[in-house]
């Protein structure tokens, strides 16, 4: 049986893998480490709280004698690393925690997996894994043609690429020095249920319902390449079992959109389906993000020929879907703006 360390599960694409992973495998144990900042929500796993193969703990991956002792409790044999400072904006405007979340909370966490780990010999057990969930803004940004592959050279924009970067080559650095067996994943942006309500998809969907400005960066030309998080689910998982140690994949399925073209859909479809008075009026181009990477594109090519991964979820079903999951759960988001959401973390996990 797998018994997983998963951090930042109270998170977006935390959440939607805890969910995904227990649903898939009978034969699973999964803790659960989140510090629960602003962007951690245990509501997002209400409909796992109470299975008797989850476990959630309280705390930060900075935190040594934690996370030692976890080891020592559950004896894990893999590690999934989702924890992170993860927007962008928030990096310009306060870079330091970036560095000490997204890095050190990383080699923090490296140190004490090598300590459960790795044998008197330097050898280590065949079962286990460190799997860091790294991401495609490592690459920097694209003109209009070519992909990110594995080989692109390293070039972070923004203070959380950066950071992510650092971190990214921390894991690489114990496998290549110490032998740990790692896999690294970048993956392209995700949407999907439960993401927090600072990034784009769920920010225009949350503005169009309350009739806000819907700010766009710029000329909104910049292109990101989206993917439905179900989807990073499902290569995570893969990797984590079946990949070659010290891999790094890339994750993406082309679906390349400008941000003017994901917000038109999203103003079009609640302006057929909840809201007429929904429309383009709403959008306000303001002033540009510093630094802003102008175009992310991923070659999956080799996650594809290595492990078989290929996206299920089309862009147009995907986008469907998600818009529907925010206006069929306004209440997610209400608790969210409210601030509610931190309360139902402190009644549920009192004294735990
Ligand atoms: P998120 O901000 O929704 O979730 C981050 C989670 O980490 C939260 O639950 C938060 O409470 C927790 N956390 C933060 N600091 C912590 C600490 N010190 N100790 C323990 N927990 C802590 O982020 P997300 O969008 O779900 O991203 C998850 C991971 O995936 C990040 O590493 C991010 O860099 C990476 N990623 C994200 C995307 C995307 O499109 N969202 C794409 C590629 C990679
Ligand atoms: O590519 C993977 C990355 O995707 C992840 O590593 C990050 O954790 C995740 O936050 C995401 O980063 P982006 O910066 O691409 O996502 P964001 O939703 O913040 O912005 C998407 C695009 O939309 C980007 O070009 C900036 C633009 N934007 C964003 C916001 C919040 C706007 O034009 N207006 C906005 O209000």
């Amino acid at each position: 049986m797998n018994r997983i360390l998963v951090t930042g599960g109270a998170g977006f694409i935390g959440s939607n893998f805890i969910i995904y992973m227990l649903k898939k495998y009978n034969d699973i144990f999964i803790v659960n480490l989140d510090a629960i900042t602003y962007s951690g929500n245990l509501k997002n796993l209400k409909s796992v709280e109470n299975d008797e193969r989850y476990v959630f703990v309280k705390g930060d991956i900075r935190d040594k004698e934690l996370i030692n002792n976890l080891f020592k409790q559950y004896d894990f044999n893999q590690v999934v690393n989702f924890a992170a400072e993860s927007h962008v904006d928030r990096s310009i405007t306060g870079p330091d925690i970036f560095v000490e979340t997204n890095i050190l909370g990383t080699s923090t966490l490296l140190n004490c997996a090598k300590e459960a780990w790795e044998k008197e010999d330097d050898s280590w057990p065949e079962n286990v894994r460190f799997l860091q969930v790294s991401t495609d803004e490592v690459y920097g940004s694209l003109g209009p043609d070519g992909f990110f592959t594995e080989d692109t050279p390293l070039d972070p924009h923004s203070p959380y690429s950066a950071s992510k970067t650092g971190a990214d080559l921390l894991v690489k650095a114990y496998f290549d020095t110490y032998k740990m067996p790692i896999n690294i994943t970048r993956c392209s942006n995700n949407y999907g249920p439960y993401q927090f309500p600072e990034k784009l998809i769920p920010l225009v969907i949350n503005n169009c319902l309350n009739h806000r400005d819907l700010p766009i960066y710029g000329d909104g030309l910049q292109v990101r390449d989206w993917l439905y998080v179900d989807d990073h689910c499902k290569a995570i998982d893969m990797i984590l079992m079946s990949a070659k140690v010290g891999e790094t994949y890339n994750i993406g399925g082309h679906n390349e959109r400008t941000n003017l073209q994901i917000v038109n859909t999203i103003i079009d479809y609640i302006q057929k389906n909840e809201d007429e008075t929904v429309g383009s009026h709403l959008i306000k181009h303001v002033e540009d993000r510093k630094g802003h990477d102008r175009r992310y594109g991923i070659d999956p090519t080799k996650i594809k020929d290595d492990l078989g991964w290929y996206p299920e979820t089309s862009f147009e079903e995907g986008i469907i879907k998600t818009i529907r999951w925010y206006l069929d759960n306004k209440e997610w988001m209400e608790d969210i703006v409210s601030g509610d959401y931190v309360k139902y973390y402190e009644e549920q996990y009192k004294g735990r």
